[in-house]
């Protein structure tokens, strides 16, 4: 090796040795075997939709986390594992002192403090004695996921983050239209319900007419739409997609925005179910 490729090698191997680690600090999926705590994310729908990589975890954990949902849909792959349901909803108030609060909420951020007490207590219990724990969530864990506050929770274990399919991947390809593609936008804002606190409201959201999706939660679909035709004209394509992933059961209805509420009718939505709004849903490269 010549005196003048060494500086070379050396920052190629700064830079390998940079990228393994990625920007938090987590460890690149060569190294992921010998972690101890993951957070999966197994897809939306039928569970064909979890990755490869997710099903590997899956197999070498020996404690599970998630939800009965969950624990059904993957019956055969946690035979034989500790799965411990009870868990779910562990988020609202992570990070703020309970005694900061009043009355209901006070209460309610109390209890779920020692539930999640209880919880970490397990986790780390089960880590020390040389467990593999995974907790498993819907879609990616890492869109509107209730368990990213445990990556926060368990920095120092370096727990490794698994990515799924979200709801939305599988709802653009129940949709089968490029979601980035439109005469007039390809931007596309996944947001929610207005949720106190935040500025970001659906309406301001909304006045910059790209494409929106909406993790709808268990919000109502009328105010949603309310919101919606205050700044998008109603002749804008919209797309309701339920149960996306599921085969025989996925449905997309679509309208527009002055027609989805009959449309819609007055059936009660489920869970599982987003809004899409804007141009690409009409979208055409061959023009009549
Ligand atoms: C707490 S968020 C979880 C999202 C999930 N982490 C993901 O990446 O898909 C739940 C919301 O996601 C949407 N959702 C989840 N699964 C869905 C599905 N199969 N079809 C349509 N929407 C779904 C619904 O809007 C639901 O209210």
């Amino acid at each position: 090796m010549t005196a003048r490729c060494r500086p070379i090698l050396l920052l190629v191997a700064l830079v390998l040795a940079a990228w393994s680690l990625g920007p938090g600090g987590h460890l690149a999926a060569a190294e992921t075997k010998a972690a101890s705590l993951y957070l999966v994310g197994v897809g939306p729908g039928d569970p064909d939709l979890i990755t490869v990589r997710a099903l590997e975890v899956l197999k070498r954990a020996q404690i599970v986390y998630c939800s009965p949902g969950i624990r059904e849909k993957f019956a055969t792959e946690l035979q034989g594992k500790e799965v411990v349901e009870g868990f779910w909803r562990l988020f609202p108030y992570y990070g703020k002192d309970p005694s900061t609060l009043d009355g209901q909420e006070r209460a309610e951020a109390e209890e779920l403090a020692a539930k999640r007490k209880d919880f970490t207590a397990r986790v780390r219990q089960a880590v020390a004695a040389g467990k593999t724990v995974a907790i498993l969530d819907n879609g990616d864990p890492l869109i509107y996921g209730p368990w990213e506050w445990c990556l926060e929770e368990f920095e120092d274990l370096r727990p490794v983050v698994v990515p799924g399919l979200s709801a939305f991947n599988a709802a653009n390809a129940a949709i089968g239209k490029g979601v980035t593609t439109s005469e007039r936008t390809k931007a596309v804002i996944l947001t929610s319900t207005d949720w106190p606190g935040k500025t970001d409201t659906i309406e301001r959201l909304a006045a910059h007419r790209s494409t929106m999706v909406l993790f709808t939660m268990r919000a109502e679909f009328d105010d949603f739409i309310r919101k919606l035709s205050a700044a998008y004209p109603p002749e804008t394509p919209v797309a309701v997609v339920q149960h996306a992933g599921y085969q025989g059961k996925q449905r997309v209805l679509r309208g527009t925005l002055g027609t989805i509420r009959e449309q819609v009718g007055r059936e009660p939505l489920p869970f599982e179910y987003l809004i899409y709004v804007g141009d690409f849903l009409s979208h055409r490269y061959k023009k009549p």
